[in-house]
């Protein structure tokens, strides 16, 4: 469609942070016409004395009992008192009154709101605190994205729509150098790979398991390197990562926001209870209290809170005078200095301490699950709010894969073309948005999370009038598209009503796929053709109160046999024909009584964030299941009928590697005043040994032991809660000779609690609050669903040897997140339309990912690659590989219309019809190759054709 005049190319994705064993930091270069912002900006330390260095900080959720908007605004503070423009204003002010003070600010969501709205002399004024390094950004992303159930795909989106506007508004002293993550409930290791890839220096957060932190503390472990990747070659994935003293609060005494009631500092001996000396003997205490838990003479305290400063002077009248009073004390032999600082300010001084290696422990596993006492982990928001995890996960790919691309093949025509005015930032805003740890999280108000659907959804109104526009200018037609939204529930009213209508396929990946569509039609006679005119298979399947009909292209193989029990109806066996393995395999669902607090052992209710179940008992739903099947040339199904709460349909497509079940889950019944967590549980001949396998963020997999943490000896007090992980996008058991891989459609929790089995959480009606501040119960039903939410979701089997099993599963996984977009179109397409077109030169090879095409700017587009495969996974892709961007250009789009082929074909006859513009320059840099799980970032200047 388009190709290259010049290309510029940029590795945001900066990877330098430790040598080989030397803790070195790299001090950044600070831009001449700045000179005094970054680490230069620093106030000066006393070497030999304990340096405390004062962070004060507000922490603003992007949304959680309020809504982001309210939160800015300071809406509602019937329901909590906050308002963001507020701390922002204030906090100004006071930062202008005394150039000692320092702050940091995090959530870029909230800056960008607030930053719109001042004038360009506050614009001034605030560059020049920046430039001085006295209001410093640190994270910087959008938000501060929650850790357990977010895709890294839109992590790294997130974070660049935030540091893309901090660079453009601030330009370098606008960069961040530290990642903060102070509130996520839990940690994964592939963030912190993400954030050493992206280039932050060190890692901060508050949050980590109540055993863990006190062993660290007793050995002083609360600071360390974490080898964040078991791929990337040492050091691109270490980072520096600090455990903060107090969470994210302040020493307690010493919180002097207006939502505190600490006493203020009082020194006016001549007034009423003059407290100086009190305060300062309190301070010292604490300050030597902490050293005694850290390695170095440095000791960070943050000095604030969720949504604390909006009346900043409070905060900082009293820290300028602990400074001061504190800081006399040196004249009498104290040995304390404390100063404002930043925690890049802090990090630099541990740089500077020049400590020796090892001096630092290594951490290479994950911080999940966390707990705060022993029968309080938070191992339910894995699971919690399943439907808005699940929209949340397939706006990710409209967004990713069709809004992107399409913008970027369509030009400035998407964004204003036939079908009217479109963007794609109304969307990016809301994925953006949505990975906050209060919102995919699900441990949101529900008028919360309503609001966060409602923004998803605007963002698909604006992004289909994008993508409506680009096919309408590709394919020359301009007949009107209908996007069915309810396809996963059979709803499509234009199928259902018109006779004849045309299907549109959209494939976002780099390379074919064959993908079966389902759809909802009116009777069993249609007669399917591609686009040349040929007989497509298609077979209609009556299913209850609704007609479907299934397309597919590729020729039938028999990959996977199962088996169901004729006496229970329940699935008994799979085997794969290739590699002639098989497994016992039973499957059913259950679920646990969630606790109300009336538990010998413990008051801890299961909650939004906290899942406690009453004992470790499962009820089971149904030992048999109701069954029907359904044969075809197509598709066999099994559809099997729990209860009236419960079904699935078990389906086998021919030549298909995978086996889907589709499971239908609600509304959960709470007639007998239980809350129940809804399980369903795969038991497997394989000898798991306690060990099973979870994703991180949909990238790294990392394995998981019963009962136990690779770097610190668990006691454990929870034996279901303790051993759940979250699965953002596979889980599987294996043996020596059989792995069984289950990828997921979104984010859920699960575990492997006995040998040979794996549960995975489906759904959640709870009862009562597990107070953490969410006071609500995690009960969710809607105008459409008064009884209670309806949920539904597949999961997707496969079987192979262990050794092979990452090349099936890999690529699957990619499937799911990132869906073909299917379009409708009344009637037979027009002659004069072009049926098939591309804008995928060449396939990628199988291990590399295309990850982000996206328009950067009017000339510019965003394009990552990635290597799919990790070091260990494949003999035959994890290997290195090297992508030539002359001969394959980007974005690698191919479009189908008109039913299922390959598109490969496609692709191809393209690249012949219209060869290449010869490019000058180095033919290294247009050759880019990648290590197992690499990510390269370029931007790329295209012309449109
Ligand atoms: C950062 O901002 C500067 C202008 O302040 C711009 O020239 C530069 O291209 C930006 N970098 C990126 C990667 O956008
Ligand atoms: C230092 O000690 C002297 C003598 O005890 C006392 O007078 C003075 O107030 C002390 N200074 C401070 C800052 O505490
Ligand atoms: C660290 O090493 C540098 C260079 O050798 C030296 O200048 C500096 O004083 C050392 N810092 C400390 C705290 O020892
Ligand atoms: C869209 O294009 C039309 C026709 O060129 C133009 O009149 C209109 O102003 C454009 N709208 C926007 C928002 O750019
Ligand atoms: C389905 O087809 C029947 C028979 O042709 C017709 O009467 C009915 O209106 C159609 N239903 C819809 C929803 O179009
Ligand atoms: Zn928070």
């Amino acid at each position: 469609m388009f190709s290259k005049m010049a290309t510029t190319v940029h590795t945001p994705f900066v990877l330098l942070l430790f040598q080989i064993g030397v803790f070195s930091l790299p001090v950044s270069q600070t831009p001449q016409e700045s000179p005094t912002c970054g680490y230069k900006s620093c106030h000066a330390i006393k070497p030999g004395m304990l340096n405390v260095h004062l962070v004060p900080h507000t922490h603003d959720d992007v949304g959680w009992l309020k809504t982001v908007d309210q939160y800015f605004y300071g809406a509602r503070n019937d329901i909590q008192h906050a308002g963001v423009q507020y701390i922002l204003d204030s906090v100004v002010d006071q930062l202008l009154k005394n150039p000692d003070r320092r702050f940091i600010y995090v959530e870029t969501a909230f800056f960008y709101r607030w930053w719109k709205r001042q004038s360009g002399d506050m614009q001034d004024t605030v560059k020049q605190l920046v430039d001085e390094g006295r209001l410093e950004f640190v994270n910087g992303g959008w938000c501060m994205s929650d850790e357990a159930t977010t895709h890294y795909s839109a992590v790294v989106d997130q974070m660049t729509i935030g540091l893309r506007f901090l660079n453009d508004t601030f330009g370098p002293c606008g960069r961040p150098r530290v990642a903060w993550h102070i509130d996520p409930f839990g940690h994964a290791r592939e963030h912190a790979s993400v954030f050493a890839q992206m280039g932050y220096d060190g890692f901060f957060f508050g949050r980590l398991d109540y055993q863990d932190r006190s062993r660290r503390k007793a050995s002083r472990e609360q600071e360390m390197v974490w080898r964040a990747s078991e791929s990337l070659v040492p050091p691109v994935a270490d980072l520096f990562t600090g455990i903060l003293p107090n969470g994210y609060n302040p020493p307690e005494g010493f919180c002097w926001d207006q939502l505190c009631d600490d006493p203020p500092i009082r020194d006016d001996p001549d007034l009423e209870d003059y407290n100086v000396e009190d305060v300062v003997s309190k301070f010292l205490t604490v300050a030597q209290e902490q050293v005694g838990v850290y390695k170095t003479n440095h000791i960070i305290m943050t000095m604030g809170s969720d949504f604390q400063y909006e009346n900043a002077n409070l905060w900082y009248k009293n820290l300028d005078k602990l400074i001061r009073y504190v800081n006399q004390k040196q004249v009498n032999g104290s040995n304390i200095h404390v100063l404002y600082s930043t925690p890049s300010c802090y990090l630099q001084e541990l740089h500077r301490a020049n400590l020796s290696c090892p001096y630092f422990p290594m951490r290479i596993d994950d911080f999940f699950p966390y707990a705060d006492a022993a029968h309080d982990f938070w191992t339910g928001y894995f699971t919690s709010r399943p439907a808005l995890k699940r929209y949340e996960r397939i706006s990710n790919s409209y967004l990713q894969v069709i809004c992107n691309q399409m913008e970027v093949l369509g030009g400035p025509t998407s964004r204003n073309g036939s079908f009217g005015v479109g963007n794609s930032d109304t969307m990016k805003k809301a994925m953006a948005v949505a990975q906050h740890h209060d919102a995919v999280s699900g441990t949101e108000k529900q008028h919360v999370a309503d609001d966060y659907a409602r923004r998803l959804a605007n963002g698909w109104t604006q992004c289909q009038v994008l993508v409506s526009n680009t096919l309408a200018a590709l394919s020359g037609s301009s007949a009107p598209r209908v996007y069915c939204e309810h396809l996963n529930i059979s709803v499509c009213p234009l199928t259902e009503s018109s006779s004849k209508f045309s299907v549109n396929v959209y494939n976002p990946l780099a390379r074919p796929v064959g993908w079966s569509v389902r759809l909802p039609v009116n009777g069993t006679a249609y007669a399917v053709t591609d686009s040349s005119g040929n007989a497509v298979d298609s077979t209609a399947v009556n299913a209850i109160g609704c007609t479907t009909w299934s397309v597919e292209t590729n020729q039938k193989h028999a990959f996977l046999k199962v088996t169901f029990d004729p006496e229970t109806g329940l699935l008994s066996s799979l085997s794969n024909l290739e590699t002639q393995q098989t497994v016992r395999l039973s499957q059913n669902f259950y679920w646990y009584n969630a606790s109300d607090g009336n538990n010998k052992d413990s008051k801890q209710m299961s909650g939004a964030y906290i899942f406690r179940p009453n004992s470790s008992t499962t009820f089971i739903i149904s030992k048999t299941a109701k069954i029907e099947t359904v044969q075809n040339s197509v598709v066999q199904e099994v559809r099997q009928w729990f209860s009236p709460w419960v079904s699935q349909v078990v389906r086998l497509y021919a030549d298909s590697r995978v086996l889907e079940l589709e499971w239908t889950v609600g509304p959960v019944p709470i007639g007998d005043n239980m809350g129940k967590e809804v399980i369903t549980r795969f038991d497997t001949s394989i000898n798991s040994s306690g060990i099973f396998y979870t994703d991180s963020n949909g990238r790294e997999v990392l394995q998981r032991r019963k009962d136990y943490r690779p770097t610190w000896t668990l006691t454990q007090t929870e034996p279901v809660a303790g051993n759940y992980y979250p699965i953002n996008s596979r889980a599987y058991i294996k043996d020596e000779k059989d792995q069984l891989t289950v990828v997921t459609d979104r984010s859920q929790g699960g575990g492997s609690i006995q040998d040979g089995s794996l549960e995975i959480m489906l759904h959640r009606r709870l009862l009562h609050d597990d107070v953490r501040g969410v006071g609500e119960p995690l009960n969710e039903a809607s105008d459409l669903y008064p009884e209670g939410l309806v949920v539904r979701g597949r999961l997707l089997l496969s079987l192979n040897p262990p050794a092979v099993a990452a090349n099936t599963h890999r690529p699957l996984a990619q499937e799911v997140v990132l869906q073909p977009l299917i379009t409708f179109t009344e009637g037979l397409l027009p002659p004069n339309t072009r049926p098939e077109f591309s804008g995928l030169q060449t396939a990628l090879p199988p291990a590399v990912h295309l990850l982000t095409v996206s328009q950067w700017d009017p000339d510019l587009v965003l394009l990552r690659l990635e290597h799919q495969y990790e070091a260990r996974d494949s003999k035959e892709h994890s290997q290195p590989v090297t992508v030539n961007l002359q001969v394959s250009p980007l974005p690698s789009t191919f479009i189908l219309l008109t039913g299922l082929s390959p598109s490969y074909r496609c692709a191809v006859c393209l690249s012949g019809e219209k060869p290449l513009p010869k490019t000058k320059g180095d033919p290294s840099v247009w050759e880019v190759t990648l290590k197992p799980m690499e990510i390269r970032t370029f931007l790329l200047r295209v012309r449109l054709r």
